[in-house]
């Protein structure tokens, strides 16, 4: 496997998986769904499966791509045996990367259009009605949509194409510190407005009385979903390692800055909803809805504008290009296909699977499955089930199927404490906790 590219080094690594790890999934997702779900509730389910389930599993699967040095599903085969049963989670990895991506590029285009207004400098001579109009016409507009999900999956496939390390490396190390400080400065602001405490208390007290099942199932899935665990994302990425990694390190510190981020985001974007009387629970618009509204009011706001979604659009970049590259890289090592037409491919289909996506807000708004549309079904059945289910595999498979040596020898570095907390955290805590979560929303307990 000598030809394989490999990470230049750890910081290297860090900041792709970090840049995996921090993208819509933080600033548009948590806030959204933490909205819906009624706050304080979900959000400390959130950060307790993100500590309990998500950090175990990170290792996990770090460590099956370390060892493999391969794509999510032969990496099954090399450190098990070849057609071992234990590849069903990177197959369903495989499913979910392409779901995800569907609509996670249809989001990506929203992002890129409010990028467009900001620099066309629309929103700052509107109101607030006029601002939380916009993504209405938006979402009715379906060619304009279109358009922007094909600029935006033209950028994923690109960055794949060419290749891991040249793509992102050297743009993670600006633009993600970059992100971070906007989100400082939007943070510090808005605590001067009137709607700061009502988020705070709205994101962080527990009143276990607005939490719903299908909240419960939510934030188990979140988990997984914004530290891109459960589908091989971090397994292929874990691959690319060549030297000897402290594992749980990375681990903990990708998971400390991915919370961190969506935390602030969340502070951020409830204040302005309570600041301006709007609906926590307004769905997948709420940030285009809230953001552009704080934007106008702050002194340089059209510049910060345009850099807020610009990096919101790297961020967004880096995470797509991390789950473009679990097929991709699938279908290339074991089918033999160039990179180039794989991820042409790949990427084409997953462009056209958007389209339901898109439907969804317009011509297709009545079709329900399961009573979701297109945009929601492809994202519950992936972030709620296939993703904690692939987890879940992959926690067992380190746990019980390479078992005790395995663990051992990937955390060498630390005490046999560490070591034995980690594999009966990765047997038993991971994915008992997900077994649990899930039987409560299936109404068995
Ligand atoms: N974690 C990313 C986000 O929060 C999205 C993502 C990238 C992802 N790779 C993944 C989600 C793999 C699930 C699985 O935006």
């Amino acid at each position: 496997m000598s030809t394989r590219a490999h990470w230049t080094n750890r910081i290297a690594f860090i900041l792709a998986a970090t840049g995996s790890a921090i993208g819509l999934g933080n600033i548009w997702k948590f806030p959204y769904i933490a909205g819906v779900n009624g706050g304080g509730a979900f959000v400390m389910i959130y950060l307790a499966c993100i500590l309990a389930i998500g950090v175990p599993i990170f290792i996990a699967e770090l460590y099956i791509g370390q060892k493999g040095q391969a794509n999510a599903i032969t990496s099954f085969e090399i450190t098990d045996k070849k057609g071992t049963p234990w590849q069903i989670a990177g197959w369903m990895g495989m499913l979910a990367a392409i779901l995800i991506l569907s609509f996670y590029s249809v989001v990506g285009g929203w992002i890129l259009d409010f990028e467009y207004r900001s620099l066309l400098g629309e929103f700052m001579s509107q109101t607030d009605e006029q601002i939380q109009g916009t993504l209405g016409g938006l979402f009715a507009d379906w060619k304009r949509q279109m358009f922007w999900h094909f600029i935006f999956m033209t950028l994923v496939i690109g960055i794949v194409i060419a290749g891991v390390k040249n793509g992102l490396e050297r743009w993670n190390k600006i633009l993600m510190p970059a992100l971070f400080a906007i989100l400082i400065l939007l943070l510090v602001r808005v605590t001067m407005m009137d709607g700061f405490s009502q988020a705070i208390g709205f994101l962080f007290s527990f009143d276990a009385s607005k939490l719903t099942k299908a909240g419960v199932l939510e934030a188990v899935g979140h988990s997984f979903f914004t530290l891109s665990l459960g589908m091989g994302t971090i397994l292929t990425y874990g691959s690319y390692l060549s030297e000897r990694e402290r594992l749980p390190r990375v681990a903990v510190q990708v998971a400390f800055l991915d919370t961190l981020i969506a935390l602030i985001a969340g502070v951020v974007i409830f204040t302005v909803v309570f600041s301006f009387n709007l609906e926590p629970g307004a769905g997948p618009g709420l940030i285009f809805s809230t953001l552009p509204s704080l934007f106008v009011k702050m002194t340089g706001g059209s510049i910060l504008s345009i850099a807020f979604f610009l990096l919101v659009t790297f961020a967004a970049l880096t995470s797509a290009v991390s789950i473009l590259e679990v097929p991709v890289a699938f279908v290339c090592e074991k089918y033999g296909i160039g990179r180039k037409k794989t991820t042409l491919l790949i990427g084409g289909f997953i462009y056209l699977m958007g389209y339901l996506s898109i439907f969804s807000f317009n011509i297709m708004s009545d079709v329900k499955i399961l009573g979701l549309n297109f945009f929601d079904l492809f994202d519950k059945i992936s972030s709620n089930w296939l993703l904690p289910i692939g987890g879940m595999l992959i926690s067992l498979f380190v746990g019980w199927r390479l078992g005790k040596s395995a663990v051992d020898s990937a955390l060498s570095d630390y005490p046999p404490f560490a070591r034995t907390t980690f594999l009966w955290s990765i047997r038993v805590l991971a994915p008992l906790g997900v077994v649990l979560l899930m039987g409560h929303t299936l109404g068995w307990w």
